[in-house]
């Protein structure tokens, strides 16, 4: 194939957010703030720090005016926040997130079951988010999330009609950044390729964003795909964390430093710095309680050479 590869791709890290939303040991304040400013040490211009939802949704989120209180805010990083209502917007503004991320599902099951309302409802929200937003004294951006873009754990397929209509609703409503999320792992390259050119007609690359989740393997062929169709921006967590809590079946998103070695290896400009990554991915064991999917921190770089053994040198 004749492409370049010069395109960069930016990462948004989302380990702090979707990372630890599902993780059943509580991540104590200071540890996540930690987590935040370590991240932003190697180069993310993107970091979803966390959401402002129900804590009895998500209670191991629930510390978010803490962490955006503690974190030391890195000049030329977007901080951003997750945010599904009215009240999440005013805690959000009232921790100086740069970005709030609005979420509703394409499918109208998994938006009850993540955000118990409909879809109609759920816009009619952001319609009010929007103008308070708008009425900020700081200048605040918005993204908004289409999830179950690729396909819903509870209805299945889902019509690409539908998630171009959403992305269209969003941008005509003010909301600038839109986000194709494949919340539980259903996309395929194909798949997105068609989706992201359809979408691009409609939305600068700059302001897409790509959200993958690797529960069927398949996470960083999308990326290619998707980059390959002109997307530029894409979500991932360190360790390959995160999920869902309110879709069965969800699991990891794509791993970031898994991510960015591919970028390295493949001479995609990416900026962030890999074995800085790699040392903190591999604390992350020690703050969750369990092993993290991810391969690049157990594996090493292609360029991590192991010592040669005698027995070789004696042949
Ligand atoms: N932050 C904090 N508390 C909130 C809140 C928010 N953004 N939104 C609602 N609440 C509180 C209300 O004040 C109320 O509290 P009370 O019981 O002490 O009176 C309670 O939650 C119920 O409020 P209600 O508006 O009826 O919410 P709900 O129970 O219908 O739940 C959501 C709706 C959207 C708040 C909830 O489903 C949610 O937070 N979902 C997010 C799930 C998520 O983060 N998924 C993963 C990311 S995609
Ligand atoms: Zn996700």
């Amino acid at each position: 194939m004749n492409f370049a590869y010069k395109e960069p791709l930016i990462v948004q890290e989302v380990a702090p957010r979707d990372g630890l939303q599902i993780e059943k040991q509580w991540v104590e304040t200071a540890d996540k703030i930690a987590l935040i400013d370590a991240l932003a040490a190697c180069g993310f211009t993107r970091i979803e720090a966390g959401s402002f939802v129900s804590p009895k949704a998500i209670p191991a989120l629930r510390d978010g005016e803490a962490v955006f209180n503690g974190i030391v805010r890195k000049e030329g990083v977007i901080y951003v926040a997750l945010v599904p209502n009215m009240k999440g917007a005013e805690r959000a503004l009232a921790a100086r997130a740069n970005e709030l991320n609005l979420v509703m599902s394409a499918s109208q099951t998994h938006n009850r079951a993540n955000m118990r309302m409909s879809c109609e409802d759920s816009l009619a929200g952001f319609g009010d988010i929007v103008r308070l937003v708008q009425g900020a004294s700081a200048p605040v951006s918005l993204n908004a999330t289409v999830a179950t873009a690729f396909g819903c754990p509870f209805e299945g397929r889902v019509d690409e009609d539908r998630v171009v209509s959403i992305a269209r609703t969003y941008r005509e409503m003010g909301i600038a950044g839109i986000t194709l999320a494949d919340t539980t792992g259903m996309a395929n390259p194909r798949q997105v390729a068609r989706l992201v050119e359809r979408v691009l007609a409609e939305v600068p690359a700059a302001d897409l964003t790509l959200h993958f989740h690797n529960t069927r393997g398949l996470g960083l062929a999308n990326v290619l795909a998707a980059y390959h169709a002109g997307a530029r921006r894409f979500d991932a967590a360190l360790g390959g964390l995160g999920g869902c809590p309110f879709a069965p079946g969800a699991s990891g998103n794509i791993c970031t430093e898994d991510l960015v070695n591919l970028c390295d290896e493949m001479g995609i400009p990416a900026g962030i710095d890999l074995v800085q990554l790699i040392r903190l991915s591999r604390t992350l064991p020690g703050l969750v309680g369990h092993e993290v999917p991810g391969q690049v921190a157990k594996a090493g770089r292609n360029c991590d050479l192991h010592a040669v053994p005698e027995y070789v040198r004696a042949i």
